[in-house]
């Protein structure tokens, strides 16, 4: 996905506040950036591959009150110059996050009518469309060409003749408001002026028309709409790294606080009722999500069959997207998504409500299309997560998850979970440990993650965050299965980290431990049994503090996160921008 931020300001210098909202959009995508602002009728773009920051002084010298710019994950045409947005046709310019599903068919109508085409992407299409649409009315041309178009889009679209910015959202996140400054529209809160706190969440088929005389909502049609400003704490957005060298480290750090948070909140809020009939009601649940989010669900299958239910299975959500159940109509889907609006999620969810499962969302984000779409929203209270790899978030997912799976006990179930949060501090604190855990990973061509049970769980989100941070391969697997294929792969430069909390199943493990030993493999545990680890001499054994097993997989994700992000530094990686990624997918 990408960020997007226009709008009017009050003073002559919007590229500025642009510019700096841009900063703070990195996390969506950071392969190409740009600005176009709008001074005494004339456009000025200037836009570049590489970070926003690359921009510097030729945004500095951009002038004008209206404003709009982009900072890019590319999904169309390599990361560059020309393919950087904004896209500019005659005296229109836009950018755009999203994917123009019919760009091509689009491009060759506009190419039959004489429009060239300068830059390799989809979004280009749209720019020229609205030029083409153009006969006046600057609304209406916008109107007319969004009409036309197929996918996923959020776009901000400026014209030499008019003084103010077009926004307008079709599947792709766009919120506005107003502050001291103007008014700004933008891909996420953080882009926004620190006082922005009453926001306008655009829906699908919205356009909003913004000039120094305010917000007026339109659908794609042009007839106005009512949109409704909510307030937002923005002290959760606080979206600057402070003491810490990374956002990763300071939001591993912030494990404990998000855990207490979502705890506190569930048994504060949280509709128990509705929920426990939900989950009671339900003949089946799918939990669905992707990536982190979907490992989240991993461990969540095991909470609720440990409470009992039965007919609960995890689907990944680019899957479910396509190979739907027939019949959901006595389904309770409960969807994880950090950011709530990855797009494989949000389709997956709106699909499965269409066919009749009731929705339980478990999201940080408070407005986004997911929570619009659920029947129950369950808080991730992770505040703003910059760092593209989820860290505190999937802590606040697995509490959300296992108070779902238990909500008539839910006070109970809540103080437990705040009793493992304070343990955490603890584990963060082993820096000879975790700092061996990452050499040793870092000196491997690859790292296997090996568990049983719920440790299984937690070894597929290790390997997840080690690969994405430090570019290491990793995979992960049930410990049992090493010896039917995977120890083929062992030798010295491979690395398998067991995790081993589970007591039914710790002497299997350690059985698997000796067979990758004898192979010349090498070894690191992770366990909270002190029999165990005094067993093991020789390797590095991470001993973390007791706690319920079916918990321990909290301290040991605290354990693995510190992990990754240290064998990330040791490569020289930056862990809080990762190669080829982006925060949150907005496109399928
Ligand atoms: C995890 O570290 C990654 N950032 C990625 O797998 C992420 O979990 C996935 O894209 C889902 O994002 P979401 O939780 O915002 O839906």
């Amino acid at each position: 996905m990408c960020g997007i931020i226009g709008g009017i300001s009050l003073s002559a210098n919007a590229a500025a506040t642009v510019y700096d909202g841009l900063l703070r959009l990195e996390y969506r995508g950071y392969d190409s950036a740009g600005i176009s602002a709008l001074d005494g009728g004339a456009i000025t773009t200037v836009k570049r591959g590489g970070r926003v920051s690359a921009l510097g002084k030729d945004a500095a010298a951009l002038a004008g009150r209206a404003a709009i710019g982009h900072t890019r994950w590319a999904t169309h045409g390599a990361p560059s110059d020309i393919n950087a947005h904004p896209h500019n046709s005659g005296a229109f310019s836009l950018v755009h996050n999203g994917i123009i599903e019919n760009y091509a068919e689009l491009k060759a109508e506009l190419v039959a009518r004489g429009y060239s085409f300068a830059s390799e992407t989809d979004s280009e299409v749209i720019v020229k469309l609205i030029d083409d649409c153009f006969s006046g009315d600057f609304p209406a041309a916008v109107a007319a060409a969004l009409r036309r178009l197929k996918g996923s889009f959020a776009v901000a679209v400026l014209y030499a003749g008019f003084d103010g910015v077009i926004v307008a959202r079709y599947k792709s996140s766009l919120i506005v408001s107003g502050c001291k400054e103007g008014i700004f529209a933008a891909s996420d809160v953080p882009a926004l002026p620190a006082d922005a706190e009453n926001i306008f969440v655009l829906e699908d088929g919205d356009i909003a028309v913004i000039t120094s005389g305010g917000v007026r909502f339109y659908d794609f049609y042009l007839n106005p709409v009512a949109r409704v400003q909510r307030h937002i704490v923005r002290g959760e957005y606080d979206s600057d790294a402070g003491n810490y060298p990374h956002f990763m480290l300071k939001e591993i750090c912030q494990d404990a606080r998000t855990v207490a948070d979502t705890a506190e909140a569930f048994s504060r809020s949280a509709d128990l009722a509705a929920i426990s009939s939900a989950v009671g009601d339900a003949e089946e649940i799918i939990i669905t999500g992707c990536g982190t989010a979907y490992n989240a669900g991993l461990m969540a299958r095991r909470y609720f069959e440990q409470a009992g239910k039965r007919h609960v299975r995890i689907e990944i959500a680019s899957e479910l997207r396509y190979y739907p159940p027939a019949d959901c109509s006595r389904a309770l889907v409960i969807a994880v998504s950090q950011s709530g609006e990855t797009a494989d999620t949000v389709e997956a969810v709106r699909l499965l409500k269409a066919r009749g499962a009731t929705i339980i969302a478990v999201t940080n984000c408070g407005y986004s299309a997911i929570t619009r779409t659920a029947d129950i929203v369950v808080p991730v209270c992770a505040g703003a997560e910059i760092c593209v790899a989820a860290t505190k978030s999937y802590l606040g997912q697995l509490v959300a998850l296992r108070l779902i799976s238990r909500a008539r006990s839910a006070l109970a179930e809540a103080e437990e979970l705040v009793a493992v949060a304070r343990k955490m501090p603890e584990v963060l604190a082993c820096d000879e440990m975790s700092s061996l855990f990452a050499d040793e990973c870092a000196q491997s061509s690859a790292v296997f993650f090996l568990g049983r049970g719920a440790d299984y769980d937690a070894a597929v989100e290790a390997s997840l965050k080690l690969k994405e941070v430090s570019y290491i391969f990793s995979d992960a697997y049930p410990a049992g299965e090493l010896k039917h294929g995977t120890l083929a792969l062992v030798d010295e430069s491979t690395l398998s980290v067991f995790v081993i909390c589970q007591p039914l199943t710790a002497e299997k493990c350690i059985n698997a431990v000796h067979e990758v030993l004898c192979r010349g493999g090498r070894v690191a545990v992770i366990t909270d049994d002190d029999a165990l680890a005094a067993q093991l001499v020789g390797i590095p054994v991470w001993k973390l503090p007791a706690v319920n097993s079916e918990l321990s997989p909290l301290l040991a994700a605290v354990a693995l996160q510190l992990t990754a992000y240290k064998a990330a530094v040791l490569l020289e990686r930056n862990p809080d921008k990762p190669r080829n990624l982006a925060k949150s997918v907005t496109v399928e």
